[in-house]
């Protein structure tokens, strides 16, 4: 039976980025996200914290070797799978450590590879950490359109927002492969690729806990903290040596059904609180 990826109930797992120096880039996720870092090959490296993976290859920076969604168990992972292939999304095996067998892929029309697959179980064991489960990734594009056409259209990603301009053109859209509001997303820019990932605190004090620990480290924020429109997620923002932009967020929206909300575009202001507004640089 075909499944949407809302039936299948999607969530972010990990990330897998390239980096022209890949076991650097993953030493320093290990201090600044709080993680424990190990070399799995020649040049791929995982970084692990409580339900945060993140995989780090060589390759060019700020790009996506792959970003692996979760589903609730192997019926819906079936289900997706065939959904998928009646989309004529073409869906092919694929392997990664951090999947069960059985894991498929689809491209996206920018070229972002999506793997879905089931979590291997238990989940990756580490000591005391600040909370932050990995939660959301939001893609750079040219054309929101096809993204959106693609995620929720085809794969069936329920859509949360909207951001429009003016001119009435879509220039952000949310989607969810569950109750959360989004974990998945897609900013108009004049580049593919990723924008930006975020891990979910949960809560505010725990936002200061993360503050205080990228202050130890002499990471500044870059933006925040402040309160996001859509979503209405608190925030602050980091950047790696490689250029990706880390959110950590807390209250993230609970959607269970609605209408999809269109918020009006803003240009970047810094820290207004709740006004819809999305990103300060870039
Ligand atoms: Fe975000």
């Amino acid at each position: 039976m075909s499944l949407t990826a809302l039936q299948a109930s999607t969530y972010l797992h990990h990330l897998h980025f390239g980096s022209p120096a890949p076991e650097q880039l993953s030493k320093w996720y290990a201090t600044a996200m709080d993680m424990q870092v190990e070399s799995l090959s020649g040049d791929l490296w995982l970084t692990t914290g409580p339900a945060r993976l993140v995989l780090f290859s060589k390759g060019e920076a700020k790009k996506l070797s792959h970003a692996g969604f979760a589903v609730r168990d192997a019926e819906s992972l079936q289900g997706l799978r065939e959904r998928a292939e009646q989309m004529g999304l073409t869906p092919r095996s694929v392997e990664t450590p951090l999947f069960q067998p059985g894991a498929f892929g689809v491209t996206d029309p920018d070229g972002n590879a999506i793997f879905f697959g089931l979590t291997k179980s238990p989940p990756v064991k580490v000591g005391k950490a600040i909370r932050g489960p990995i939660q959301h990734l939001t893609l750079a594009t040219c054309d929101v359109q096809a993204i959106e056409d693609f995620y929720a259209g085809k794969l069936g990603f329920g859509v949360s927002d909207r951001v429009v301009n003016e001119h009435g053109k879509v220039m952000t859209c949310f989607m969810r492969g569950n109750h959360e509001h989004h974990n998945l997303a897609c900013f108009l820019q004049d580049r593919q690729g990723v924008d930006h990932h975020s891990y979910e605190a949960g809560e505010w004090d725990t936002i200061r806990d993360w503050s205080d620990h990228f202050a130890s480290q002499d990471i500044q924020l870059f933006w925040g903290p402040g309160r996001h429109g859509p979503g209405n997620n608190l925030f602050i923002f980091i950047e790696d040596p490689d250029g990706n932009w880390i959110e950590v967020s807390a209250e993230l929206e609970v959607v269970h059904d609605r209408p999809v909300k269109i918020w009006p575009h803003q240009e970047r202001t810094l820290n207004l609180w709740g006004r819809g507004v999305l990103r300060t640089k870039g």
